[in-house]
């Protein structure tokens, strides 16, 4: 074990993380046809993988949040502004001029400044939507039971879920994008295979 490398992703973290980019994937994928953007799968076929594939990631998330509050990896997540502006003019400008990066990850902190940011919009605004929506467009039968068809639309459900699915869309597109600005365009995409990163990656 060489010391130009750092243990970044544990063997469960590098399991939620590709399991989840699979689910979440499938969910655009059937969650478009649902909308009617395309006809591929059928959509009574496409509404029965949605659901399904919901209640899977429902089941990978409960595991996972287990995993950041007992392994005090949810640390990770809290934001903070420090060098936020040194990391978009580096997304934005210095990158392309080769620069190095002005963040250096360690083990303990392996977020830069604006992954956190990015990250709890996911955690706290995109998901939370995605969720509430989709439960409640699940249990669409359900509501005159609990009071809930006098306040609710099922347009309005509808229309929050497919807002928080074209967000959800945005934040892959970005996220798959920044995957390719390591030091070779798939180094990042190897350190969350082997959970090993290269040194070279901070050049
Ligand atoms: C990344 C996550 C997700 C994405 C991208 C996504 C995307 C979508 C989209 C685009 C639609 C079509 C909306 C419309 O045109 O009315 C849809 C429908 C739906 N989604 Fe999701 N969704 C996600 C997660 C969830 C979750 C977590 C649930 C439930 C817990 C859920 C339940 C539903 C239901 C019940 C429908 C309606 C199916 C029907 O018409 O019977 N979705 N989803």
């Amino acid at each position: 074990m060489s010391a130009d490398r750092i243990y970044l992703y544990k063997r469960y973290e590098r399991f939620w993380h590709w399991s989840q980019a699979v689910l979440v994937i499938f969910m655009l994928f059937t969650g478009f046809e649902v909308h009617g953007t395309y006809h591929l799968l059928g959509f009574k076929t496409a509404v029965v993988y949605h659901t399904l594939t919901a209640w899977t990631l429902l089941t990978l998330w409960a595991f996972t949040i287990f995993w950041q509050f007992t392994t005090g990896e949810w640390t990770q997540y809290i934001p903070t502004i420090k060098k936020v502006d040194a990391m978009i003019r580096y997304y934005s400008i210095d990158i392309f001029k080769h620069a190095p990066s002005p963040y250096k990850k360690t083990s303990a902190k392996k977020h830069n400044p604006l992954q956190r940011l990015a990250y709890l919009a996911v955690l706290a605004m995109i998901s939370p939507l995605i969720w509430g929506s989709g439960l409640l467009y699940l249990f669409f039968s359900s509501w005159s039971d609990f009071g809930l068809d006098k306040y609710l639309s099922l347009e309005g459900v509808a229309m929050l879920h497919t807002a928080g699915a074209y967000m959800m869309l945005v934040f892959v597109i970005a996220h798959v994008y920044l995957t390719t600005t390591g030091h070779t365009p798939l180094a990042h995409i190897k350190t969350m295979i082997t959970g090993w990163e290269d040194a070279e990656d901070e050049h």
